[in-house]
């Protein structure tokens, strides 16, 4: 079996690699980043079956060139990549309506929700047709809209809810693809990461994850999860999120 993780370089996709170079399953584990990854890099010198791939996911050459490095089929394909503020682009989320910046939405759209279709599109020829195929996007609670009620994090919220409605719909066309693919967003808690760092003091301890935690149980949640659950929408957990 192949998988790939792209947003490899740190926080929970960093922790996902390590936890699926434990098992012997993983014939092979590719690895994309974007920045510097050193402890990737570090990885990679002690596992052969690592295969580590800097990335611009923005990039169209950057995609077509990934495509032509990927050898063989790919069974699972999880895209952890994402961002909710960024100090060196002058990102936060926003508070209220007089917030909201037109970069800055363009630019949670664009990592958050185009770049995960355009990375699957770039991969379809090696999504295996008759094996295993389970596909995962990183998602977030805050993008369902049934759920919200407190408002706030605009460009967040809207780039999440994006993304799922992306992976919903390709979610319908995969299973003409393969009849066994599960194709599904995921949230994994609130997380000790980079990017829930500033957020994190209203949270309990018992409901702030550490990312290697984090990594393991959304790699069981997709372990479990079967054909007849495609196209949803699922916490740490496995249960269920409102759209
Ligand atoms: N942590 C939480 O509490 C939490 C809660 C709900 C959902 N999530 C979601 O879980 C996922 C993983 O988050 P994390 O907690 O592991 O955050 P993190 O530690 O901040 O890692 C974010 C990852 O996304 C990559 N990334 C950001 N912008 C990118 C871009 N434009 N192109 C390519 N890669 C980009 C980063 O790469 P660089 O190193 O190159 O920046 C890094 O690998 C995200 O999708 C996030 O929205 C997290």
């Amino acid at each position: 079996m192949h998988v790939l993780i792209a947003g490899a370089g740190r926080g929970i996709g960093l922790a996902m690699v390590e936890q699926l170079l434990r098992e012997e399953r993983w014939r092979r584990v590719y690895a994309v980043h974007r920045s510097e990854a050193p402890e990737l890099a570090a990885l990679a010198g002690q596992d052969a079956r690592l295969q580590c791939l800097q990335v611009d996911q923005s990039s169209d050459a950057a995609l077509a060139e990934l495509r032509g490095a990927v050898d063989g089929e790919l069974n699972w394909v999880i895209n952890t990549a994402g961002m909710l503020h960024s100090e060196r682009l002058g990102i936060g989320p926003e508070k209220a309506l007089q917030h909201l910046d037109r970069r800055a939405l363009q630019e949670l759209f664009s990592t958050n929700a185009i770049n995960h279709a355009l990375l699957v599109q770039a991969l379809h020829p090696h999504l295996s047709r008759r094996g295993e195929l389970k596909l995962a996007s990183l998602s977030a609670r805050v993008g369902s809209i049934g759920d919200n009620r407190l408002g706030g994090w605009y460009a967040y919220r809207a780039s999440k809810a994006a993304l799922n409605q992306l992976m919903h719909t390709l979610a319908i066309e995969l299973r003409r693809h393969n009849k066994q693919s599960v194709c599904v967003t995921l949230h994994p808690g609130t997380t000790d990461t980079v990017l829930s760092r500033p957020f994190q003091q209203r949270v309990p301890p018992e409901q702030l994850f550490s990312a290697e935690r984090a990594a393991r149980q959304l790699l069981h949640v997709l372990d479990d999860l079967n054909p007849d659950q495609t196209g949803g929408f699922f916490a740490w957990d496995g249960q269920s999120i409102p759209w």
